[in-house]
């Protein structure tokens, strides 16, 4: 990616920029809730080979879809609403075989039966139970029977959380990041994965650490971690902006988790 490429909300005030846009602004490439071990668990179980032909939801800025091109798909399908978004990913790409499409993943416009693998991290805890429901239907609908769908998103836990508590952290999530957030407990992201036809394989959790040092680190190189904390440091709306956030995720550090999912659509 090419330093000078504009980055997604750029132009808005920061106090009102959507958090994954002020973290990419920082300089954060990392944008989903388990960082890069929980994606790398989701890619292992996915097992993505050079027969497949893959679909990617909301890349972002196109951290997995690196990943998964180093694996040589077929093909390489992404699906993002943000143009600029798109505008880096489509930097990484090659050939007429690997496109990002700006749309949106509940309508893709692609075919039925398409694809062989689709995958989408920290897009859907961002949408309402239905739209959460449309984006798994339409992932089911480009699959092709036997194909494979991965998540990897926000959770809530336990299992048996009070219904009132759940909807304060939603609330609270929703606050610091200036975004809508329903993150669900693991229960019912599974049970929306089967509601739409699909079988659990694979599961895997990971605390909630996105704006952890030790995390950042990891997922970011320590070059991408000086960085970042070289623009917090002087950017002080933003840098006020990743504090409230990771005040709220701290807050709740004991109910609040990433999880991985990853389903076989079922044979006919
Ligand atoms: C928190 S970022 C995650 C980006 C990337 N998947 C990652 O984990 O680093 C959310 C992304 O979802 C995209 N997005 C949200 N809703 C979408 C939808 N309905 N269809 C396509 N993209 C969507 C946003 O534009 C943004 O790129």
């Amino acid at each position: 990616m090419s330093e000078k490429m504009a980055m997604p909300n750029e132009h808005r005030n920061v106090s009102k920029t959507p958090g994954h846009w002020v973290l990419a602004q920082l300089g954060k490439k990392v944008l989903r809730p388990g960082g890069k071990e929980l994606t790398q668990k989701m890619l292992q179980s996915l097992k993505i080979t050079t027969a497949d032909r893959v679909v990617e939801f909301a890349p972002g800025m196109g951290y997995t879809a690196r990943l998964c091109l180093e694996k040589a798909p077929k093909s390489y399908t992404a699906i993002e609403q943000n143009e600029q978004a798109a505008e880096i990913v489509r930097s990484y790409l090659k050939g007429g075989l690997q496109l990002c499409k700006l749309g949106n993943a509940q309508q893709t416009g692609l075919e039925e039966s398409v694809a062989t693998v689709v995958y989408g991290e920290a897009m859907l805890t961002m949408q309402s139970d239905s739209r959460k429901n449309e984006i798994i239907a339409e992932a089911s609908r480009i699959l092709e029977a036997g194909g494979r769908y991965g998540i990897h998103e926000l959770c809530i836990s336990p299992d048996s959380i009070a219904p009132s508590a759940k909807r304060a952290i939603q609330k609270e999530v929703s606050e610091a990041i200036q975004h809508p957030a329903k993150p669900i407990t693991p229960v019912e992201w599974k049970q929306l994965m089967l509601d739409n036809g699909f079988e659990i394989e694979f599961e895997a959790v990971a605390p909630m650490h996105l704006l952890e040092p030790k995390r950042m680190i990891d997922d970011e190189g320590i070059l991408g971690f000086l960085k970042i904390a070289k623009n917090l440091l002087t950017r002080p709306k933003a840098r006020a902006r990743v504090l409230g956030m990771r005040k709220v995720f701290s807050k709740h550090k004991h109910n609040l988790a990433a999880i991985t999912l990853v389903a076989k659509k079922k044979q006919i």
